[in-house]
């Protein structure tokens, strides 16, 4: 499902010397099971959901399709990044969809929330409020100002436009549920924010845009067992873990994950919310930034080549595109392509990874290259929990709780 070539990593790594590690890592999630206060229940989520909790979101899912022009999607952080990474990594930049997903709540941006509020105001719309907690600043002021509009659109009725998905006990956003009778889902208490997106967290939002969840699922599902294995030779999931560890022993302190696929911004978003705020505390972690290629070899390709040497790159490659255009022959040749007349779109760019490897390689810079045969819902499935399972196992090695983000509460405090 997924190919992982470690030829540019530029160092040498003794397999030996994370096999304890590796062995101790699955004893752990074993144990971590059991503990009524451990936040693992994402390891073998996909395996044991139950058959209605998926039938449910379907149902709902087509329903709002079926009564609505544009769902808005609130909720910040893990509660909106994976299903904002996955609507846009499969269905594309410019969905023909006859629903429309706008996200808010993720932004104090007055700017941009009375954008949206203007651009609902003679819309029919739907509202999936994604929320744990229930009392996360950004989405706590959307809803609020969305609820108004609702209201004053739909009278009594507008309850019957807002969908809730939050902790399934606790939490103000489940009172409120529990007060108005809002269609709700429940988020178990024992998965957290940036590991939800395999449950209605990621899955309402993906199957009201039309996405197959059942196969996203079978993603997840085939990951969990190929990654479950201890053995660290056979398990790519925990050589990059352990290939990051290394590199960033070299002084490599900054994580690059590029893509050529624009779609996939925000998939590398999630994974910047997802290591960031799992793996940097205690003073440790590897800073993660984001690049779309190649148009960010413009901006700071020239820094990456020949730069401080802070940086390696974990490239996220799709082997098979979806849709390709073919470059035409044009008899003055005045921009010199003809040379490529015939050649597909998506041709060039895999020529450009592979020459943008070895440049990279060439300057010093290590890479990871990742490549999935195909952008689909499967592979996406299986990706998205090959990262979760290693950055949970990076943080096991260096020390720290992946579940926990102290390091947040400090500006809300300053503020409130
Ligand atoms: O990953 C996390 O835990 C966070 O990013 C949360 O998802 C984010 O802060 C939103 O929290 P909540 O769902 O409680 O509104």
């Amino acid at each position: 499902m997924i190919r992982a070539d470690f030829s540019n990593i530029l160092c040498k790594i003794n397999w030996d010397n994370y096999k304890k590690s590796a062995e101790d890592f699955e004893t752990w999630c074993e144990n971590e099971k059991h503990n009524a206060r451990g936040m693992i229940g994402w390891i073998d989520w996909a395996s044991n959901i139950e058959e209605d909790y998926i039938a449910n979101i379907e149902k709902v899912a087509r329903s709002i399709r079926e009564t609505y022009d544009v769902v808005v999607v609130v909720g910040v952080g893990g509660s909106y990044l994976g299903a904002h990474c996955a609507i846009d990594a499969l269905n594309g930049l410019f969905p023909k969809d006859k629903i429309e997903v706008v996200y808010l709540g993720n932004t104090m941006s007055a700017n941009y929330i009375s954008q949206v509020l203007g651009y609902l105001a003679d819309k029919k719309f739907a509202v999936i409020i994604i929320s744990k907690s229930g009392r996360t600043l950004e989405p706590a002021c959307a809803f609020r100002l969305l609820k108004d509009l609702l209201y004053k659109k739909m009278g009594a009725n507008f309850k019957d436009a807002i969908f809730a998905i939050t902790d399934e006990k606790k939490g103000a956003l489940r009172q409120e549920v529990n007060q108005n009778g809002y269609v709700s889902f429940s988020i178990p208490s024992n998965i957290g924010g940036r590991y939800s997106v395999i449950t209605a967290v990621g899955l309402l939002p993906m199957a009201v845009a039309g996405i197959d969840i059942r196969k996203f699922l079978s993603g997840v599902k085939q990951a969990e067992i190929d990654f479950a294995n201890s053995s660290i030779e056979r398990n790519p999931c925990y050589q990059y873990a352990a290939i990051r560890g290394e590199l960033k022993k070299q002084g490599k302190l900054v994580e690059l994950f590029a893509t050529y696929e624009p779609q996939l911004r925000f998939f590398c978003e999630w994974l910047k919310q997802l290591f960031g705020e799992s793996e940097g505390k205690s003073g440790k972690g590897i800073l993660p930034i984001s690049a779309i290629f190649t148009t960010d070899l413009h901006s700071f390709g020239q820094f990456i080549q020949d730069g401080t040497p802070c940086l390696f790159e974990t490239v996220i490659n799709i082997e098979k595109c979806d849709t390709d255009v073919i470059l035409n022959n044009d008899t003055a040749n005045l921009d010199g392509l003809n040379q490529l007349v015939g050649k597909s779109m998506h041709y060039i760019n895999s020529v450009m990874v592979d020459s943008v490897v070895k440049a990279h390689a060439d300057g010093g810079v290590s890479n990871i290259l990742l490549t999935l045969p195909r952008l689909d819902e499967t592979n996406l499935g299986y990706l998205m929990y090959l990262f979760m399972k290693a950055c949970v196992f990076s943080c096991f090695l260096s020390g720290v709780n992946p579940f926990d983000q102290p390091g947040v509460e400090v500006y809300k405090k300053n503020a409130l």
